[in-house]
Formats: structure tokens, C-alpha cells, sequence
């Protein structure tokens, strides 16, 4: 039996203006997804949306519909995007459907009835935005910490969890798991700014307004949205069921991927929910950094973004693809830019890869007349470019279990980069001029063919469809994975394809 892999992304808050920073997330959890199937593993990759709480029952209200006729209608954007995107999620959940919400109540009851959960008087400060309860001493000049935006004073009665009691647990689990929390600043973070100075007990409930799942032994409460959202994870499986086929195969969670200012959420609020429901803990949470434009946040409220499905249509999912996963190191901040998604897809896409594709293909027809030959009169510079593509799926993987995506990208880039020097430092062109040479040049090209098979099959998780046209290019029915642990498989006598432009190079007008 294969091993299984559960990753998920964040459900999102339902919009009809996702930008390219929700994209993000998304489009890395999609790759990782990929690769652990192109390993063999057997994945559940799960994505969705967070349909309650004040912040979208306050929207519904100002476009003049009920809550669930504004999720409903908008819904269809997160699902059209991911599309859009090549997303390739096993499950999408809405907080809103009754599987869940059942779950979420059931998940709230056992949790009274233990007396993990309490009744009491909350008093404190509320950010809408970001539904996150803060303490005086934690606002910064009476705003919210995370998101700099004006908090309001709540004061209601309220149902609250015994977070406190499962601090030094939840100490001790880090410890024993120190690859719990990634990047390592992260845990520290979470270690001093939150669990050094005491875990405080958590308000769970709300009453001041209704969009939300009742608490339904005293429904004049909601259920706090991040229990509610939390609870995606487990709930999607068929908890509370524990003999559910999804959740006895799936559970514990592999990795939630999460962007850094919903790691407190997930690394201490929902672990120690598990703790409390007596479950095991997901293995990792990745926090990663947020894409940035001008060094601010993309966010719709500053309208400093546009719809990725402009960049999608402009440039190709691919290429919008490739930027997110190439050029940020994975777990820090970084600048989105057109200019430089431009730029990465002509020097990358469009030169590197596009073009050593094109000319070795076209070169084949010319010489060869398409048909595959490898009579190995083989020579020094061969087995070095041979050595660096067979050890590429080694360090490919490595790097993938880092979650150096970036990286992993770039030894398969450094590969292509090797591929185009190979053509220039042999000149096949010189070569086509000798006849006596003609075994010579047929090696050559069947060295880059196979090169070229090899890295597609490599980069079939980051850019999938361009990936399937090169190997469609090639005309092999070798594409599964492990064809790729030696070189030569590519298959003899077959006819290629006509040579294709992959990516245009993008000329840019000022
Ligand atoms: O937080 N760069 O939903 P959300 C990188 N519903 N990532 C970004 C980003 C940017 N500019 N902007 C947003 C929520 N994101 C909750 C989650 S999970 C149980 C509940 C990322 O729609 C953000 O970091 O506000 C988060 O990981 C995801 O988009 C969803 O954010
Ligand atoms: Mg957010």
C-alpha cells in the first residue's frame, strides 16, 4: 500500500476579489500535492472556504442579501480561480455545508460536556478583519497587532475553551517535534510572544450577531468562526466519526501550508483542540511569507492588486505558476512585480526551457527527419551532462521535502542551463555538415532528447501543462516517474512531433 499524504491550504474567506497573494498558497500546496503523487504517494489535497463570522454577515448586509445568498453567489469565484489556476484539490469544503456544521456542533458539545468548555463573560478587544480576540496590552495604539486595524471593544456573554490547560502539552509537543512548525522563527515567535507569557483561556462563542453555527444546547450563541474553520480539517474526513474511511486513512494531517499570520491559529489554538478530542497532531504547519507589492501587503482594501485572471490570460497559467513557485524563497516575504513576472518568464520559460525544447526538436527534424536514434558514440562532455540529469530527481526530492520549492525549481532550471551549453560547446550544426559525423550528432540529440524528458517529467508538478506538451513534443509513452531513475528510456525509432513555441518570449512596450 502506497503512503498517504493529507496537505491542505487555508479554507478562504469567500471573495470575489482573490488577488494574487491568495493564489500563493494555493499554487504551492498544489505543487507539493503533485509531487507526492508523482512519488507514488497516495494524496488528499483539500482547499475551501470560510463561510462565517461578523466580517462576511457585515458584507452580506451591505450588498443587501442574506449571508448565504452572498456566500453562494461568490463561492463559484474561489472555485473558478483554483481552475483557472490547475488546481488540483481531492476536496473543497464549505464551512456552510450541513456535514460540517453538524460536525462543528457535535465537536462544541463533547467539548462542554468534558468541561474542556465553559460558560463565562467575555470582555476584551475584537478585530472584525481578521476575527481574532486581542487583549489591551496586546493591541498596538488600539489596533489590531497583525493587520493594523481599528479593534472594538466586545463585551458579551461567551463560552470559553481551557486553552490554558494544554500549555505545558503543547510545550512539550514542540519540543519532542521540532519539525512541527516551519520556518523555525515561526515556532520562536509563537514561543515568546504567545506561549511564554501564558496561554489564556479562549472565547469560543459569540451572541452579538447570528452568522455562525448555534451552539445548539444554547443557541443564542455562534460558534467562534476559527472553531469552526478550524475544524475544516477533520471534519472533511468524517469526524466525528473516528471510523470514517477518510479520517481512519487520512488523519493525522501531513502538512497545512498557512501563510504567517495564521500560524498562531493553527500551531496553538488547534492543537490543542486535538489534544482536547483526544486525537493525534498534524505533523506540520508551514508558515510561509506573504507576497508584497511596494513592501505592502497585496490587499483588496488598498486595491493594490489585480485579478490573477488577468495575468493568467495575459501571460498563461504556467508562466503565473512558475513565478510563484520560483521566485520567492519559500517561507519569506517577497515583492510581486508584473516586470519581474515578465522577466522570470522570458529568461526562464521562454529562453532556457522554451528554447532548448524548440531548437532540439527542430534540430531532430532537420538532420534525423524526427526519428529518435542513439547509436552512443559517446564522449567526456556527455557524461557529464548525463551524471548531472540522472542525479537531478535525487536532489529534486530532497529539496521537495524541505519545502524548497524554489529551489528545487532552480536545480532543474541549472540542468536546462546545462542542456543549452551542451548545444553550443558540441554545434550540432557543425556536426550536420560532416557525414562521417552523423552517428556523433545523433548521440548528441539523444542525450538532450532524454535530458529534456527527464526534466519535463520533473517539472510536471510546477508547470503541468506545459510539462504534457513537451512530453506530447516528444511523442513517449515514457512519463511515469520511475522511467526517471536512469537515463536512456526515452524510447528508440519513435517520430516527434513538430517542433512548438512553448512561451513566447514577452516583449514589453514602454
Ligand atoms: O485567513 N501573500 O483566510 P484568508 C501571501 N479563513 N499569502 C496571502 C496573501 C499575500 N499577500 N494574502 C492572503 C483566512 N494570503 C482564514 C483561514 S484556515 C482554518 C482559516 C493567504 O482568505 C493567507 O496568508 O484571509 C492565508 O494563508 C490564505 O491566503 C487565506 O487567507
Ligand atoms: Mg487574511
Amino acid at each position: 500500500m502506497n503512503k498517504k499524504f493529507y496537505i491542505t491550504t487555508p479554507i478562504y474567506y469567500p471573495s470575489a476579489n482573490f488577488h494574487i497573494g491568495h493564489c500563493y498558497t494555493t499554487i504551492i500546496a498544489d505543487a507539493i500535492a503533485r509531487f507526492k503523487r508523482l512519488q507514488g504517494f497516495d494524496v488528499f489535497f483539500q482547499t475551501g472556504t470560510d463561510e462565517h463570522g461578523e466580517k462576511i454577515e457585515k458584507k452580506a448586509k451591505e450588498s443587501g442579501v442574506t449571508p448565504k445568498e452572498y456566500v453562494d453567489k461568490i463561492i463559484e469565484n474561489a472555485k473558478d480561480l483554483w481552475a483557472s489556476l490547475g488546481i488540483s484539490y481531492d476536496y473543497f469544503i464549505r464551512t456552510t455545508d450541513e456535514k460540517h456544521e453538524k460536525a462543528v456542533q457535535k465537536i462544541f458539545k463533547k467539548l462542554y460536556e468534558q468541561g474542556d468548555i465553559y460558560k463565562g463573560e467575555y470582555k476584551g478587544l475584537y478585530c472584525v478583519p481578521c476575527e481574532s480576540f486581542w487583549t489591551e496590552s496586546q493591541a498596538v495604539d488600539g489596533k489590531c497587532p497583525d493587520c493594523g486595524r481599528e479593534v472594538k471593544m466586545v463585551s458579551e456573554e461567551a463560552y470559553f475553551f481551557k486553552l490554558s490547560k494544554y500549555q505545558d502539552r503543547l510545550v512539550k509537543f514542540y519540543d519532542e517535534n521540532p519539525d512541527f512548525i516551519l520556518p523555525l522563527s515561526r515556532k520562536n515567535e509563537m514561543l515568546n510572544n504567545f506561549i511564554k507569557p501564558g496561554l489564556e483561556d479562549l472565547c469560543v462563542s459569540r451572541t452579538s450577531f447570528k452568522w455562525g453555527i448555534p451552539v445548539d444546547f444554547d443557541p443564542n450563541h455562534v460558534v467562534y468562526v476559527w472553531i469552526d474553520a478550524l475544524s475544516n480539517y477533520i471534519t472533511s474526513l468524517g469526524y466525528p466519526n473516528e471510523d470514517a474511511e477518510l479520517f481512519k486513512k487520512y488523519w493525522p494531517a501531513d502538512l497545512h501550508l498557512v501563510g504567517k499570520e495564521i500560524v498562531r491559529f493553527h500551531t496553538i489554538i488547534w492543537p490543542c483542540m486535538l489534544m482536547a478530542l483526544n486525537l493525534p497532531l498534524p505533523h506540520q504547519v508551514f508558515g510561509h511569507g506573504w507576497l508584497k507589492i511596494n513592501d505592502g501587503k497585496i490587499s483588496k482594501s488598498l486595491g493594490n492588486y489585480k485579478d490573477p485572471r488577468e495575468y493568467i490570460d495575459a501571460y498563461g497559467v504556467d508562466a503565473v505558476r512558475y513565478y510563484a513557485l520560483r521566485e520567492v524563497p519559500f517561507g519569506s516575504d517577497g515583492n510581486f512585480s508584473e516586470e519581474a513576472l515578465i522577466s522570470r518568464t522570458n529568461t526562464d520559460l521562454a529562453n532556457t526551457l522554451g528554447n532548448l525544447v524548440s531548437r532540439t526538436i527542430s534540430m531532430s527534424h532537420k538532420y534525423f527527419d524526427g526519428i529518435v536514434l542513439n547509436p552512443k558514440v559517446e564522449e567526456e562532455i556527455d557524461n557529464n551532462l548525463i551524471a548531472s540529469v540522472t542525479n537531478l530527481k535525487k536532489i529534486v526530492e530532497e529539496k521537495m521535502s524541505e519545502l524548497k520549492v524554489n529551489e528545487a525549481i532552480d536545480e532543474i532550471m541549472e540542468v536546462l542551463r546545462k542542456c543549452n551549453k551542451y548545444i553550443d560547446d558540441t554545434t550540432p550544426w557543425a556536426l550536420a555538415k560532416d557525414e562521417t559525423m552523423k552517428d556523433r550528432l545523433a548521440t548528441i540529440l539523444y542525450n538532450l532528447l532524454e535530458s529534456i524528458r527527464i526534466c519535463a517529467i520533473l517539472l510536471s508538478s510546477f508547470i503541468p501543462s506545459t510539462s504534457n506538451a513537451i512530453l506530447t513534443n516528444l511523442n513517449t509513452s515514457r512519463v511515469s516517474y520511475d522511467t526517471i531513475t536512469t537515463f536512456g528510456n526515452l524510447e528508440l525509432n519513435i517520430k516527434l512531433n513538430p517542433a512548438q513555441v512553448l512561451f513566447k518570449r514577452i516583449e514589453v512596450s514602454n
